[in-house]
């Protein structure tokens, strides 16, 4: 898929560039991006919305990868930012993102955070809690700033994904819950409040979500509150936001739909609804953030030792691990595989490939079909742009990987790989005795 393709030396080609000669002179584990396929990705949801005679705004999570280099391709395809961190912020900002287009999400935003936020005066902020409604009038009072805000509220519905990932259920700690009260209350204080510009209404229901109905669902739940705002305040919101969680493709056993059909039917829904209210169709928001990058990225990784259990399994070891990808041994996600120096060669085995460290469950995938593995192949799992980087740690003081973007033949080192002395970094030894 995207620009992937087996070259004539049968070897794993991305954006026209050779996966091992990317592995020999940057070295692995090394995460590879195609930049052709994210822009693709980042112009299907807009062209979407555009077909569809939206105002709209798409703004990348990312959460799912940032980096300075990913801020400024998410910029130059004219999308917004999701951020969640003054450290997500500070780095938007130091990649020259636009501040209007930037939006900060968070369930526990410091002072110290939303200050920030409001020098910068980004362009809005998802507001979370009682909590956070009160630090924003306070400073909005100390700026002399009204602060756009959106409410995020839990709509009470779930989506089908893995149990850690769901955030739209009511017991969840995100959000102003709908059902008792709550999410009126704050959208009452939050439209009268002289500090705050209530732009408009969030919901994220999930994340690797591949039915529509969750999003048309939550869609409906909003619309019936919409419906009583209308009525008892006088509150119409000119945005609603219905967050990120578009499934993605990770194995054969997943089916999600084409980006741009989540998006058709969301608007379709919202577009009835509002007519049924005669209200004008709000803005509509949305925040994908896997279902940019996720397949856009590959991780190369040098095959070492090997382990034969007979009648039991054989397991093939290599040079990273939940270091480089938690999501194997925290979500039991799965992936496809290949030798990206062998890419045609016929699979003769069942190998489980085994990460580096001092852990059992440091296993990135079990029971795949690959052709003879001898050490130093170079493997390549598929579809790990979406948090792999993003959670990777120093566990067994690993050292973070390298990352390019390819694009059109050319290779660009975006994010170098860590050295020892980083890892010391901000450490300080014992003081020495006298
Ligand atoms: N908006 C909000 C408010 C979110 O909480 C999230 C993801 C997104 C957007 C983007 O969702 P996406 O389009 O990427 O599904 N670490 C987990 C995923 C956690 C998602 C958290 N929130 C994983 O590796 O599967």
């Amino acid at each position: 898929h995207g620009t992937s393709k087996v070259n004539n030396q049968n070897h794993l080609e991305i954006g026209g560039v050779d996966t091992i000669e990317l592995a020999k002179k940057y070295g692995t584990p090394l995460y590879v991006y195609d930049v052709a396929l994210i822009r693709q990705r980042a112009r299907q949801f807009k062209e979407t919305f555009a077909e569809e005679g939206v105002e709209a705004q798409v703004a990348y999570a990312s959460k799912a990868f940032s980096s300075l280099a990913m801020f400024q391709l998410v910029n130059e395809e004219g999308l917004s930012l999701d951020v969640v961190s003054a450290g997500e912020l500070y780095t938007a900002l130091l990649a020259g993102f636009p501040k209007e287009r930037i939006h900060f999400h968070g369930n526990n935003k410091s002072y110290e955070e939303l200050e920030y936020a409001i020098k910068e005066k980004i362009g809005c902020i998802v507001v979370d809690n009682f909590h956070e409604i009160a630090l924003l009038e306070e400073l909005s009072k100390k700026h002399s700033w009204k602060v756009p805000v959106l409410l995020r509220v839990t709509p009470g519905i779930e989506a089908h994904t893995h149990d850690y990932i769901l955030t739209g259920q009511e017991d969840s700690k995100f959000g102003f819950d709908l059902k008792n009260g709550q999410g009126d209350k704050a959208v009452a204080h939050a439209f009268h409040s002289p500090y705050l510009d209530l732009l408009g209404i969030h919901c994220h229901i999930g994340s690797q979500i591949f039915e529509v109905t969750g999003f048309v669902m939550a869609t409906r739940k909003l619309f019936e509150k919409i419906a009583s705002w209308k009525d008892e305040l006088s509150f119409v919101p000119r945005v609603l936001n219905l967050g990120g969680g578009f499934g993605i493709r990770y194995t054969s056993e997943d089916t999600p739909l084409p980006p741009s059909q989540y998006v058709r039917e969301m608007v379709t829904e919202i577009k009835s609804q509002a007519e049924k209210l005669t209200i004008e169709i709000p803005e509509i928001w949305i925040e994908p953030g896997r279902s940019l990058v996720g397949d856009a990225g590959t991780t190369l990784y040098t095959v070492g030792s090997r382990k034969h259990i007979p009648n039991v399994r054989d397991y093939v070891a290599v040079d990273g691990g939940m270091s480089d990808n938690i999501r194997p041994a925290l979500y039991e996600a799965k992936y496809e595989a290949a030798l990206a120096n062998r890419m045609n060669a016929p699979h003769e085995e069942k190998v489980s490939i085994a990460g580096k460290c001092c852990e059992s469950g440091d296993m990135l995938l079990w029971d795949i079909e690959l052709p003879k593995v001898e050490s130093s192949d170079i493997l390549a799992v598929f579809c790990t742009g979406a948090y792999g980087y993003a959670m990777a740690s120093n566990y067994n003081r690993m050292l973070k990987p390298a990352v390019v973007f390819v694009e059109n033949g050319e290779a660009q080192l975006v994010i170098k790989r860590e050295t020892f002395e980083d890892l010391v970094r901000n450490e300080v030894g014992l003081k020495s005795k006298v």
